[in-house]
Order: C-alpha cells, then structure tokens, then sequence
C-alpha cells in the first residue's frame, strides 16, 4: 500500500483508503512493536479528537498516524505533539495558507479580527496518545488531522473548519503529507528546539486567554510556552503554568 501512496518518508507508509481511525491502527501496531510508521488514510470511519470527541474525516483530508518511540519520559510527551503542529504549520504556510498555532496545537487561520479568536478557523489538530512507565515511553502515536482537499462545508460547521482547498485550492496530498513528515522527523530529533520553532508561528502568546483546565479556569494573559509545551499565564496576581486544557483567546 505505500507504494500505491508513493510517499518517500523517513517512516514505512502504510495507506488505507478507509479505516475506522488511523490512530487506532497505530496503536495496534504498537503492540505489535512496530517502530516509525506513518499511518494515513482518505477517509476515516470512526476518527477521534481530542477529549473524546469525534472527529469528522471525509475522503479528500489527510488522516495521518505517526508512530514514535523516543527514548524520552512521558512528561517529554507534549513536545511531539508540538512538533507535529509546527511541521503542519510550516507545510501550509509554504502552500500559501496564513496558518498559526494556538496553544497547545491547533493549526488555525485567523479571521478578519486577528486580535480575538473570532473569526479563527480550524485548519488542523493533534490527537497524541501514549504507553510507557513513569521513566519512560514505550510508544506514542501522534495523530493530526488536516482539513486538506474538502469543502469546508463537508464539516461540522460547530467545529469552524478552515480547508487548505477554501484557502488556496486543491493540494498535492502526498506532497504536503511528506513536507509534514520530514519536518516532523527533523524537529523529534531535537525537542527543545521544538518550542523556538513553535513560538515563531504561535497566535496564542500575547493574548488575552480563558483556559479550561483539569483543576480549573485560568484567565489571563498568555505570557510564554516552556518545554515541553506548558503555557505560562500572568493572572495580574501570580504566573500560572498550565499544562493541559482547552484554551480561548479573549478580546483584550
Ligand atoms: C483534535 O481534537 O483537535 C484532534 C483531532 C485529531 C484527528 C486525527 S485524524 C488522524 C488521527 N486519527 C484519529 O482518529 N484522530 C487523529
């Protein structure tokens, strides 16, 4: 099957024209202790996003699995996640597509209101899943779904999707599916450097922001990110550092 793909990629391709989730495919061939495959997919059957929403995927979109085994802890974890939004950043951005990072990593276009979230339209997201011990991974799988070569109406319009085919037409799948990967491969081998390269086409820092976090709500301004992916909120009373959660920017 990935010859029938032809991506030349620094993983072993495996292509399905439909499958319940990609993700979930990798995760099986993580049990079966397979190392550095890239699982993609026209359409995806019964994808997942994250905080165990669906998530819609028509034939036309790139449904990609990649699955890693950094010899990391899995605190170090978010840092791929990161990666993997960097590398879909720069990809649309070489296709022309003005797309940034919010906070941890969603790739978004920015509305006409480049001061607030509205307006701001979902191009991407990442979905990472992991096992291992307290000390270290065994594997992580880091799922992105890109809204590529789709009608931006084909989507749940709830979810505000931004296409790569509503912002400048139709893409090579393949070619864009292997810039994503070869970034991805370059920026794994050095996750720190990840946060530099995120910061760089971030849209979240700066910004006023309201984060739903496990232990509670944070609202202040988004002052910094720091290893592996923690963003750091000025409340105007103390500096709070936040590691997971859903964020919204907020008018200033
Ligand atoms: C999000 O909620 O923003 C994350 C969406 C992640 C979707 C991708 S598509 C490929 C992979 N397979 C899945 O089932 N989910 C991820």
């Amino acid at each position: 099957a990935a010859v029938e793909y032809g991506l030349e990629a620094p993983f072993d391709v495996e292509f399905h024209d439909s499958i319940p989730s990609t993700n979930a495919r990798a995760r099986d061939l993580a049990g079966e202790g397979a190392a550095d495959v890239a699982v993609l997919a026209d359409e995806q059957t019964g994808g997942r996003g994250r905080l165990d929403r669906a998530w819609s995927s028509p034939s036309g979109g790139i449904w990609l699995s990649l699955l890693v085994r950094p010899d990391v802890p899995p605190a170090h974890a978010p840092a791929f996640t990161l990666a993997a939004a960097v590398a879909v950043t720069r990809a649309a951005r070489e296709a022309g597509v003005d797309a940034r990072i919010k906070w941890p990593n969603d790739v978004v276009v920015a509305g006409e209101d480049a001061e607030s979230d509205d307006g701001e339209r979902k191009l991407a997201g990442i979905l990472t899943e992991m096992e291992g011990e307290a000390d270290r991974v065994s594997w992580v799988v880091v799922g992105t779904g890109i809204n590529a070569n789709l009608e931006p109406a084909a989507l749940p319009s709830e979810a505000r999707p931004a296409t790569l085919l509503d912002e400048v037409g139709a893409v090579d799948r393949r070619l864009f599916t292997q810039r994503v990967v070869e970034a991805f491969d370059e920026l794994r081998a050095d996750p720190e450097s990840v946060i530099q390269a995120w910061k760089k086409h971030a849209t979240t820092l700066g910004k006023r922001v309201r984060v739903d976090t496990p232990a509670g709500e944070v609202v202040g301004d988004a002052v910094d990110i720091e290893f592996p992916g923690t963003l750091v909120v000025d409340t105007g009373e103390e500096r709070v550092q936040v590691t997971a959660g859903d964020c919204e920017h907020l008018r200033p």
